[in-house]
């Protein structure tokens, strides 16, 4: 597990370095995966940059879309075509445009009665994918994990004080009280799947988050801190979301 300690930070100008910046980890990311890859995307509106880059030159050419797969950590309980949604969202911004193939998306299932069974059949998926009944830390499942942090330090669909947190048997749960907008049901990954990968990247930016950071970095409680990779743990923001003195490169 890498602790606090072993978080790395980088401060980048504004919200477009970011995009770029996080283009170019994904990149090399997926230049390294031998075979396929696998990617894990995140909601909310800190990734939008990055998503539009994909779908353009020289993003487009150089991704090797016939071998990424493209998961989402979490995602609100409505139809992909509900402007909530987080899959729905990413297929508008790069995979719909690219024609990332069908099968290389795997959304959560948004056609179920209940948050619980939508969880479970992703689960399933993603073991599926894995191709084993337990994970191996020698063996992440992801190449890349994209997160985001909300205000009141959530990440994915882990809320402060939920259970949730606390989660180790099961890979992805039902959440049937968001503790933040959009109050609809959501189904998350839960903090050992999110670690099974070579590098989690939080993608944070804007003087609203600043705070929020300060909170994370000094060791407070929050959803956020708790987050932690097998492999390299990353911490991308902008000036305006870093907490101290900015270094922008
Ligand atoms: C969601 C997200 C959530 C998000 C944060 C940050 O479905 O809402 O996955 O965890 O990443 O709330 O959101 P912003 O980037 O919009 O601030």
């Amino acid at each position: 597990m890498t602790a606090g300690k072993d978080r790395q930070v980088i401060v980048v100008a504004d919200a477009a370095a970011i995009a770029q910046t996080a283009a170019t980890r994904l990149l090399d990311r997926l230049k390294q995966a031998k075979d396929r890859a696998a990617v894990c995307l995140t909601g909310g509106s800190s990734p939008e940059g990055l998503y539009r880059l994909l779908a353009e030159e020289p993003w487009r050419s150089e991704v090797p879309w016939d071998r990424v797969h493209w998961f989402m950590g979490d995602d609100r309980f409505v139809p992909e075509s509900d402007p909530l949604s987080n899959m729905g969202m990413a297929r508008r911004l790069f995979l719909d445009r690219v024609k990332a193939p069908r099968g290389n998306v795997h959304p959560i299932p948004d056609d179920t009665n209940y948050v619980d069974a939508a969880a479970k059949f992703y689960a399933e998926d993603v073991m599926q994918f894995y191709g084993a009944a337990q994970l191996d830390p020698a063996r992440p499942l992801f190449d890349l994990v994209l997160m985001g942090l909300g205000a009141d330090g959530h990440t994915a669909s882990l809320f402060p004080h939920s259970p949730a947190l606390e989660e180790t048997q099961r890979r992805v749960i039902g959440v049937a009280k968001a503790g933040m907008e959009p109050f609809v049901p959501r189904v998350t990954m839960t903090f050992p799947t999110l670690a099974s990968t070579r590098e989690m990247l939080f993608l944070v930016d804007g003087a609203s988050k600043r705070d929020v950071v300060r909170r994370v970095f000094a060791g407070e409680d929050l959803p956020a801190a708790r987050a932690y990779a097998e492999g390299e743990l990353v911490w991308l923001l902008d000036r305006a979301a870093a907490p101290e003195e900015p270094h922008a490169r």
